[in-house]
């Protein structure tokens, strides 16, 4: 089993998401904010931004979308989680296996060499400036940008993942990021039963053997539920 999440499944932590009319990309440059070239740019307003966000994501909690898939997991031994959101609440929320697609937000790395830097997530930027790694480089968030790829193992492991899951969910993505969004027409391709989640219809909702189109939050509980009926 699979649980593959964007944005949307923590909408109802209070995280907005970035595509729908209220999400980050209707207030913000995308590639401002998110690319390379933008942080080289303007650091510091990247910097701004990111801590604000951690700020704000620190200051929510998981939802029951993501408790649900902890208790999923309670019956499922081999369900795992592939996510594209940067929040690290399937984590707070006790998921076990959680591929972060994209990174997360709490992880900081060297812009030159790639190192892991070990920071608090919040640190004093007006006073400070930004932190440098030992090869001199600058401290950057450690999450995907625009024109970056993925992390290759943990893509890799998703993806041998999905070819061999029996049910595939997708849930709260826009499904139009990619190569993350190939993933629920990888499962299909490969004979997993793929279920989407999502109030508003994407581009896979026709591929798609159900379509919930309610809140994933209201719906994982019920699930859960009805699946315990069924075991008992
Ligand atoms: N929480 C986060 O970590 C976060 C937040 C915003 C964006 N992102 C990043 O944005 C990229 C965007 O792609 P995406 O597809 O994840 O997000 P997206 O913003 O493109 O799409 C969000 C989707 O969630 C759906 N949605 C809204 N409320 C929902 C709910 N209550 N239940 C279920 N679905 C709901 C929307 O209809 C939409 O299809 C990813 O790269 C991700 O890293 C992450
Ligand atoms: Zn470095």
């Amino acid at each position: 089993m699979v649980f593959f999440t964007g944005a949307g499944i923590s909408a109802e932590s209070g995280v907005p998401t970035f595509r729908d009319k209220d999400g980050y990309w209707s207030k913000y440059d995308p590639m401002i904010l998110a690319s390379v070239d933008g942080f080289r740019q303007d650091p510091e307003l990247v910097w701004e931004w990111y801590l604000y966000r951690r700020e704000k994501i620190i200051s929510v909690e998981p939802n029951p979308a993501h408790f649900g898939i902890t208790r999923f997991q309670s019956i499922f031994n081999e369900a795992i989680v592939a996510t594209q959101n940067v929040d690290d609440l399937h984590n707070r929320a006790g998921n076990r296996e959680v591929y972060e697609l994209h990174g997360n937000i709490f992880a900081t790395k060297c812009l030159e060499c790639g190192m892991a830097l070990d920071m608090p997530p919040n640190f004093d930027l007006k006073t400070h400036g930004i932190p440098q790694c030992e090869c001199g480089g600058m401290a950057r968030p450690g999450v995907v940008w625009f024109g970056e790829s993925l992390p290759r193992e943990t893509l890799t492991r998703v993806f041998e993942l999905t070819r061999r899951a029996d049910v595939f969910f997708s849930i709260g993505t826009s499904t139009e990021v990619y190569p993350a969004a190939q993933l629920p027409f990888e499962a299909k391709n490969h004979g997993a039963v793929v279920i989407e989640i999502n109030p508003n219809r994407t581009p896979f909702s026709v591929h798609a053997d159900l379509v919930l189109q309610q809140p994933s939050g209201e719906i994982l509980p019920q699930l859960f539920e009805e699946l315990q009926f069924a075991l008992a």
